[in-house]
């Protein structure tokens, strides 16, 4: 990829579930240091998108990710080229405990030197999962689930973490919790995010860029000052 701002790119991607056909040439861009998000209604096509950039569906077009030609990777070449990738249902392991849970996601670390300084950082992002280290994943509250979840996945040291929906389920507050961790480590890690949200309040005050999705075709993108404005955006997300 010759655009270093560029951290994914994606042109002409179509996905399938066996025969039917879930996206139709979506295209975009994840700027490198931003946060870009999809919106988009149910069954619009933000989950099949991520899944679609992470090789776990049925996939046509081009993807770039980390500056590597994504189109034709397995997931597991797609983790190690630096992407990682958190799931609507968290993808952690219920029965392992919270430091379990951080040493598989740091299973691509050669060093356990590195990989146990790699859990303390998390810790630092995250002490109420410090406080619980030994404690089963399934019985975290679902907001320690979902800083599991993140941290879990920042053990494979990504450049670009996807996230679907991290504030489903969650209370206002958790969700803010969340959120502000969030913006601290993208600004510490350098790290790139493509964030799928249905809530578009908090879509937009984290995103630089937004694409709006609808049956599996991307309808609309811009900045958010931009979007806000968007008569699509407004009627179906902000209630105006
Ligand atoms: N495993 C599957 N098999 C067949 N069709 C699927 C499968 N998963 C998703 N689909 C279909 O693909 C389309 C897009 O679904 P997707 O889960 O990507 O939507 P979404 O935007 O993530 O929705 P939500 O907000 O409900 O999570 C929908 O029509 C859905 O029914
Ligand atoms: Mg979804």
């Amino acid at each position: 990829m010759s655009d270093a701002t560029v951290i994914a790119s994606v042109r002409a991607l179509r996905a399938f579930y066996g025969r039917t056909q879930a996206l139709f040439d979506v295209e975009f861009d994840v700027a490198a240091g931003g946060v870009t998000a999809l919106l988009g209604a149910n069954g619009a096509g933000k989950t099949t998108t991520l899944r679609a950039l992470s090789g776990m569906v049925r996939r046509q077009g081009r993807i770039e990710l980390c500056a590597v030609d994504a189109s034709r990777l397995a997931t597991e070449a797609i983790a190690r080229a630096g992407v990682a990738h958190v799931p609507a249902d968290r993808g952690t392991f219920a029965p392992l405990t919270v430091e379990e849970n951080l040493l598989l996601g740091g299973h691509l670390q050669r060093s356990a030197r590195t990989r146990a300084a790699d859990i303390e950082r998390m810790y630092n992002y995250f002490p109420r999962l410090k406080q619980r280290r030994g404690q089963q994943a399934g019985t975290l509250s679902g907001g320690e689930q979902q800083m599991l979840a993140i941290a879990r996945a920042l053990m494979s040291r990504p450049k670009l973490l996807m996230l679907d929906e991290p504030s489903f389920g969650l209370a206002p507050l958790v969700v803010q919790e969340v959120y502000r961790n969030l913006q601290t480590i993208r600004a510490n890690e350098g790290l790139s995010i493509l964030l799928v949200e249905q809530n578009a309040h908090l879509a937009f005050d984290i995103a630089t860029h937004v694409y709006l999705l609808e049956t599996g075709r991307i309808v609309a993108g811009g900045p958010p000052s931009e979007m806000r404005c968007n008569a699509l955006v407004r009627e179906a997300y902000l209630g105006q």
